[in-house]
């Protein structure tokens, strides 16, 4: 019986050696909330997604998306800690995204964050959205060796660092114009397609010829490392205004809640080649330059992360690249979640970085000049 008693103690202390860090992320289009363990093991990971909001107005319409996180925030949070079996008791910190992102939509996360940190008398340490999707890599491969490079790839962002340690990044290169995730957003809207373009793209593009249309890859002047997408977008703008495709697309207008089957059957072949083609420059140019960049600072991994390191093209593509591992996240991971953020914050947890209550959200947040 004393045996079991001491066990018991034993066990509640071990359990209690844990930090439990709860992330909290409303930087865009999405109310996410975790539990993460040491900044590796997921205990839940809950993702309100605004999509059917903003999908009718093909992008993300800032009001929106403040209102939408607001009736989500306190829900999402309850489940998260629920799922993870603890209570705002069991937690060591709340992390939030302070930024970058619309202002609107991170004052809704941070504002809660501090209330609950207020209320329970928690730390609360702030985390660069960015920095979030690269740990969003980081946490499932303890084994990334060091220096390391980092291909941020999303809806808001198309960013290369230099990784020296986790929390030491130096900034090698980034887009002039479009993300990554944007260009494929504006070639799905001018096409006909839904919103978010990503997804879909990346489900048609195999039943095209990759090789069909062939665009002029961006040079860049000065950095070599920046990128430019807002060229590829025109040269497919271009290209639907060389053929008749009013109807086509009309067509594809009217359709709701399709299945990518349907969508397939309503894009003639000339148009998944063109999608196909879409896909492998983009693919292209991230990789690229993700490996010269590798290649300047001597690092022998590279770490794709953002909602477009989803993508199978890209994944696929990275496979071949015998000269440097790839780490792509775990399913679920690249687009926005706070399970990231949680992990993003423990290392600022152990040297005991903590933000005070004057923290502001900030719209343009740079992880790295
Ligand atoms: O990281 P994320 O959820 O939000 C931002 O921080 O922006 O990324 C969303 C972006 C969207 O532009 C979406 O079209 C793109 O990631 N995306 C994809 C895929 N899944 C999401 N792009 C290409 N292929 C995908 N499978
Ligand atoms: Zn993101």
């Amino acid at each position: 019986m004393l045996r079991d008693q001491l066990l018991g103690k034993l066990i509640i202390k071990v359990g209690n050696l844990q930090t439990l860090i709860l992330g909290i992320e409303s930087s865009c289009d999405e109310t996410a909330a975790a539990v993460v363990a040491d900044g590796r093991e997921i205990l839940s990971t809950t993702v309100a997604s605004q999509l059917d909001t903003h999908a009718k107005y093909g992008g993300v319409v800032p009001e929106l998306a403040s209102r939408e996180h607001l009736r989500a925030i306190v829900p999402v949070v309850r489940e998260a800690l629920a799922d993870a079996r603890t209570g705002l008791d069991g937690l060591n910190a709340i992390a939030v995204t302070a930024g970058p992102g619309l202002v609107g939509s991170l004052l809704v996360g941070m504002t809660y964050a501090k209330a609950l940190c207020f209320a329970r008398d928690l730390p609360l340490i702030a985390v660069n959205h960015v920095e979030g999707h690269i740990h969003s890599v980081l946490l499932a491969y303890p084994e990334i060796s060091f220096p390391a490079l980092a291909l941020v790839a999303s809806g808001g962002h198309t960013h290369l660092f230099a990784v020296s340690a986790p929390g030491e990044y130096r900034l090698l290169g980034k887009t002039r114009d479009d993300a990554a995730g944007e260009a494929y957003d504006k070639v799905a809207k001018l096409l006909g397609y839904g919103y978010p373009g990503g997804p879909l793209i990346d489900q048609l593009a195999p039943f095209g010829d990759p090789r069909a249309v062939r665009f002029t890859r961006a040079k860049m002047k000065g950095n070599e490392l920046d990128f430019s997408f807002s060229g590829l977008k025109t040269a497919v703008l271009r290209w639907t205004e060389q053929r008749d495709m009013g109807s086509e697309i009309a067509a594809r207008l009217k359709m709701k809640n399709a299945s990518v089957d349907e969508w397939r059957a309503a894009t003639p072949q000339a148009t998944l080649d063109l999608l196909a083609s879409f896909q492998r420059t983009v693919t292209e140019e991230l990789l690229s330059r993700a490996v010269a960049s590798a290649e300047e600072i001597g690092a022998e991994s590279i770490l794709v992360s953002g909602g477009v390191a989803a993508n199978r093209g890209l994944r696929a593509a990275a496979a071949e690249e015998k000269a440097f591992r790839f780490y792509f996240p775990a399913p679920g991971l690249s687009t926005d979640n706070a399970a990231m953020i949680a992990a993003a914050a423990f290392p600022k947890f152990q040297r005991g970085e903590f933000a005070g209550f004057e923290l502001k959200a900030q719209a343009g947040l740079a992880l790295a000049r």
